[in-house]
């Protein structure tokens, strides 16, 4: 469930009407519903009562300040990736113990930073980053949490590019060398190793390749010489784009709370997509109608480098007119619903049936609030969007949107070339 929905055919985000802040922020912008955030947090929270988890957002879904200090003055944890994403955290005002640190390639600075701030622990990936990570904790003089990365080799039903828990991913460490490395611990003096982390990849929508998951790991932790504290069960929660019919949370829970018991860890999840997914959209407007011998196009102002997903993942989103039209059987059009950057894969839809549509109408691109504006770019020159959040009945803009002046930041151009 989500909080945008028409009211006299206008839609609305909670109480604002999404066409007054249009009105007022221009377009594109990606607008968040603070309510729908905290609900989607706060269903997860209810479904794992029973084993009082800890839940850190994925930051890569989204990483604004203020959606991830809305979900952190809730009580959550948060999952980073890389420095930047520390660097951003912290200014959440986060309890540092309540940061989980992943990513197959964490640089040395990086490393050094997360144990400065005393994070919760790293998720390893590699036996070098293990060696790495011992290294720098030993020249700080402290001891660091240790969670390895295990690959279950579970295939899951999702697109490849997010498939992370098979044999050929570059995620994770194998059951063997896993042991191996949990069987000469002496070999780090400076590390605890006492958790176990599994991402198994994202939007899936059944509990079955989880639970395969888990009980490959239980048998694992039952053959290891260590105690383990922590078992991360990664994200991954499937969401409503479409037509996916996903678990919900509390069939999540109920599917695999019992393994989870029986393994006597405290649990951690780092949910991304199912809290941020349905909780923003993308508005955007038509900017010219055409038609070519083929197909009719709806030419809007935003372009793949604002929503990058539908070009890179093929994927769907539900894509609503924010006025919609009063008459009972109005006409509609087939059309590619594209942006203007200068490639043919920049669309936000293809062939999709929409009600008959004018210049400067306003639409709205469903379910864009996860690896939206984080996978955006500024390609073609083009200015990032803003961010904007509505929060009972105001709206705040919580990123402006970027400037030309922006777009040569850090540019310099040498004494030869002046
Ligand atoms: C290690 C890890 N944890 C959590 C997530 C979040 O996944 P999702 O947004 O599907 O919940 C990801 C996403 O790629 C991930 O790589």
């Amino acid at each position: 469930m989500h909080d945008f929905r028409y009211k006299n055919n206008e839609l609305y985000c909670e109480s604002q009407d999404v066409r007054e802040i249009a009105r007022s922020v221009g377009t594109p912008f990606y607008l968040y519903s603070h309510n729908t955030l905290v609900d989607h947090f706060r269903k997860i929270e209810k479904a794992f009562k029973s084993v009082d988890p800890l839940i850190c957002f994925s930051m890569k879904a989204n990483s604004n300040t203020a959606v991830c200090r809305a979900l952190v003055r809730e009580g959550a944890g948060l999952d980073i990736v890389s420095g930047g994403e520390l660097y951003k955290a912290l200014r959440t005002d986060i309890n540092p113990k309540k940061i989980v640190y992943a990513g197959i390639g964490k640089t040395r600075r990086e490393i050094e930073e997360a144990i400065r701030a005393d994070i919760l622990f790293f998720n390893v990936e590699s036996l070098p980053e293990m060696a790495l990570i011992d290294d720098v904790a030993d020249m700080l003089g402290k001891t660091v949490n240790i969670s390895i990365r295990l690959n279950p080799d579970v295939a899951v039903k999702t697109h490849r590019y997010v498939v992370t828990g098979t044999s050929e991913s570059k995620f994770g460490i194998d059951f063997a060398a896993a042991r191996r490395i949990l069987e000469r611990t002496e070999a780090f003096p400076n590390l605890r190793i006492n958790g176990l982390h599994v991402h198994i990849g994202s939007q899936i929508t059944r509990s079955r390749p989880y639970i395969r998951a888990l009980k490959r790991v239980y048998s694992f932790m039952k053959k290891i010489p260590v105690k383990i504290e922590y078992l991360n069960i990664g994200g991954g929660l499937g969401i409503v784009y479409g037509k996916e019919r996903p678990q919900t949370a509390p069939r999540f829970a109920k599917a695999i709370l019992p393994i989870i018991k029986r393994m006597r860890v405290k649990v951690i999840l780092e949910p991304g997509r199912f809290i941020a997914g349905n909780s923003g959209i993308l508005v955007t407007k038509v900017l010219y109608l055409k038609e070519s011998l083929q197909k009719n196009f709806v030419i809007v102002d935003a372009g793949m480098n604002d929503l990058v997903r539908p070009s890179f993942y093929n994927s769907y989103h539900n894509i609503q007119p924010v006025v919609r039209c009063l008459q009972k059987r109005a006409p509609y059009i087939i059309a590619d619903i594209v942006g203007p950057i200068c490639e043919s894969g920049d669309f936000l839809a293809k062939g999709r049936r929409m009600p008959l549509i004018g210049q400067g109408d306003l639409l709205a691109v469903m379910g864009a609030g996860a690896y939206g504006y984080t996978m955006s770019s500024n390609y073609n020159s083009r200015p990032r969007v803003a961010e904007v959040m509505v929060i009972k009945n105001r709206f705040h803009v919580i990123r402006e949107r970027e400037s030309y002046r922006d777009l040569i930041k850090g540019e310099a151009v040498p004494r030869e070339l002046r």
